[in-house]
């Protein structure tokens, strides 16, 4: 099916050529003719803006200027596709091409997820659209699957694997008994890890994806700030031994659920039944659970990273644009998925005491009669039950073993007392591990 030659190409501006920005050039160039036929109409990059080359594609024949603004007040830019980075200056950007009356597309999580309302508000005022599905889980298409594919659903909660560096350090460090700090250097020289490698083994970068997903799945407005969001730099190769004992394995999950009380909206090392699909979910690939009441649990699985696979996402949100270049603002899918005005104003994130869950523990105790009694009876007047136990013989010459438990499901501040109490036990020494456990089911 060829373009339709009636129609005027539509007319990007990219700026930014670091790995998106050349992967989103270079699959231009090979993909063209076939994006085109699918948009119904060419789509010609009319400039770039970037502070210097990148070898990695060919602009050659491209109009390039190192005054990325340029792009932003070229009035032959319908499209301009933000691939900086960072919020200061790409926040001042996009807010620039939305005064310009220019459409935009955005790899750009940070910005979304700390910005978005901001942005969303503006764009709708001036009657143009921001597209952002490159921002979370590179080149799953999972923005237009909560937007678009699952609308008539109530979400009751979306679980993902949405840092291909965490999960490619906790995959190295089960399956070849690396070190947490040499898989992560191992991630850094293969390019995953974003510039800060602590916004991946932190959480940030996923808090950041879960806010962006969470906000289409519930109908809420951003609230970055409310996500609790813990790490993977404390789990420990013995933790993802015993977890697999037990038959869980350890992921790094952004979790959103729906609950009576509000939307939860947590990032934190999980086990997970080892026999649940997204358990398996290994390296620096993404996944995402979605439960809906009508749909049941769906999953979506790719690449979360990657020059070409993030450019996949970039120029499928070009060809939703390039489509409906001329219609009326109403007519477009909103930015937010919901009209603007039409976000809940509140949604209520319940702070992490209350919420429900089972958790692993990890004690390491002396080898002396009643501890484990002493450990019950502290979950106990907890109203905490023991589901499961290990405690394997110390090894000679061993004075302290570890004692490993996996809880019922407990509020966490209940379990946070009786971690507290354990951690007091004279015969306890050391700091009470504790991660998370969800089913998925
Ligand atoms: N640093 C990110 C990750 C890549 O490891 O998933 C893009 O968000």
């Amino acid at each position: 099916m060829p373009a339709d030659s009636r129609r005027r190409p539509v007319r990007v501006g990219i700026c930014g050529l670091g790995t998106v920005g050349s992967g989103t050039v270079n699959v231009m160039a090979r993909n063209g003719e076939g994006i085109a036929a699918r948009c119904g109409r060419p789509v010609e990059i009319v400039q770039i803006g970037a502070r210097r080359d990148n070898p990695d594609c060919d602009t050659s024949a491209l109009n390039v200027t190192r005054e990325i603004f340029d792009v932003a007040s070229n009035p032959e830019v319908d499209v301009l596709v933000e691939l900086i980075g960072g919020t200061t200056v790409a926040r001042e950007l996009v807010l620039a091409a939305i005064a310009n009356g220019k459409h935009v597309v955005t790899a750009n999580k940070a910005l979304i997820a700390e910005f978005g309302n901001e942005l969303f508000a503006a764009a709708a005022e001036r009657g143009v659209s921001i597209a952002y599905e490159a921002s979370v889980a590179g080149g799953i298409p999972i923005i237009k699957s909560l937007r678009e594919g699952l609308v008539s659903n109530r979400i009751q909660w979306l679980a993902g694997i949405i840092n291909g560096t965490g999960n490619y350090i906790l995959t190295e460090m089960r399956d070849q008994g690396r070190s947490f700090n040499e898989a992560l250097a191992q991630a850094q020289a293969l390019g995953y890890a974003e510039a800060d490698p602590t916004f991946d083994v932190e959480g940030v970068d996923a808090a950041h994806k879960l806010v962006i997903m969470a906000s289409l799945a519930f109908a809420m407005p951003l609230q970055f700030d409310k996500v609790y969001t813990e790490g993977i730099s404390g789990i420990a190769i013995e933790d993802i031994r015993y977890a697999d004992e037990l038959g869980y394995r350890i992921k790094h999950l952004g979790i959103a659920r729906a609950t009576e009380h509000g939307i939860e909206l947590r990032v934190h090392p999980t086990l997970i039944p080892r026999r649940r699909l997204i358990a398996n979910v290994d390296g620096v690939m993404n996944a995402v659970l979605v439960q809906g009441d009508a749909v049941g649990p769906t999953m979506y699985y790719g690449p979360g990273a990657g020059a070409e696979a993030t450019a996949s996402a970039v120029i499928a949100d070009i060809v939703d644009l390039a489509r409906t270049l001329e219609a009326a603002p109403h007519q477009r899918v909103p930015s937010a998925g919901v009209a603007q005005g039409g976000c809940r104003t509140e949604a209520r994130v319940p702070p992490m005491e209350e919420v429900v869950t089972s958790y692993y523990v990890r004690i390491s105790a002396q080898d002396k009669p009643g501890v484990m009694s002493q450990v019950a009876q502290i979950c106990s007047d907890q109203g905490i039950s023991i589901e499961a136990l290990i405690q394997h013989e110390p090894q000679p010459g061993e004075t302290l073993v570890p004692v490993v438990i996996l809880t019922s499901r407990a509020r966490e501040v209940r379990l946070n007392q009786a971690v507290a109490k354990i951690q007091a036990l004279d015969s306890v020494q050391g700091e009470v591990v504790r991660i998370r456990v969800e089913t998925l089911g």
